[in-house]
């Protein structure tokens, strides 16, 4: 079997991780570049990644999040906050960049820069931000492969209320919105999930050839 699958029967979203068992600061450097290095749609990347360290605003964190106890107990907690308003500022910034990086004129790229701005700024607010919130779920996805490769365990987490969060960390005064949660560290020898078969369509189902 391919280790790319190996890895992915490996994982489970788990449920209870062992307090003791931290994440090193080398690994958590992989995983922030696994995110980094995410694709995105036009590369806009329209989202902030927010690490919560402190144990106090995680504990603030857990009550919003339907008392899920990753909250607390997970090596790491890593929130993925989509931009609620993105507009033509963000696709100037993202020119800026890759001019610089690829050592390319602005203006050679004013025609791409139009475009964009025609697709996403014209956008009404609500779904500006859930097409920002769709392109953290490829972020997720990264993170949580790359994890698998380094045997670090992830809970991707959907089940808390954004608005609370969004309170708590003071989201909303920067654009931003908690669409996607992933608790990360390791599984704790007692999660009995970790042993439950994967269920999962079968090719039949799942697959449409034509
Ligand atoms: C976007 C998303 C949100 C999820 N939200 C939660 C959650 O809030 N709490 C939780 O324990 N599991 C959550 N899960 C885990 C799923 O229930 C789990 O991934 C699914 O049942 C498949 O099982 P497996 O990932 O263990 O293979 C979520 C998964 C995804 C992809």
């Amino acid at each position: 079997m391919s280790t790319f699958l190996e890895h992915q029967n490996w994982r489970y979203a788990t449920k209870k991780f062992d307090t003791t068992k931290k994440i090193t600061t080398e690994d958590l450097t992989v995983l922030k570049e696994a995110i980094r290095l995410s694709t995105s749609s036009y590369g806009l990347q329209p989202y902030k990644i927010i690490i919560v360290e402190n144990p106090e605003l995680r504990a603030q964190l857990q009550p919003a999040a339907w008392g899920q106890s990753q909250i607390v107990e997970a090596s790491h907690l890593i929130i993925f906050a989509n931009e609620t308003n993105i507009g033509d500022e963000a696709i100037d910034s993202f020119l800026k960049n890759v001019s610089e990086t690829r050592n390319t004129p602005v203006e050679a790229l004013s025609g791409y820069g139009d475009f964009m701005k025609s697709k996403i700024s014209t956008l009404p607010a609500e779904e500006k931000n859930i097409w920002t919130a769709k392109q953290t779920y490829l972020a997720l996805g990264n993170l949580m492969n790359a994890a698998a490769e380094l045997k670090i365990d992830v809970t991707p987490m959907e089940g808390f209320l954004p608005a609370q969060v969004n309170e708590i960390l003071g989201l909303d005064e920067l654009g931003l919105n908690a669409c996607l949660i992933a608790t990360l560290g390791y599984r704790h020898a007692e999660d009995a999930t970790q042993h439950y078969k994967k269920v999962r369509k079968s090719n039949e189902d799942l697959f449409i050839t034509l």
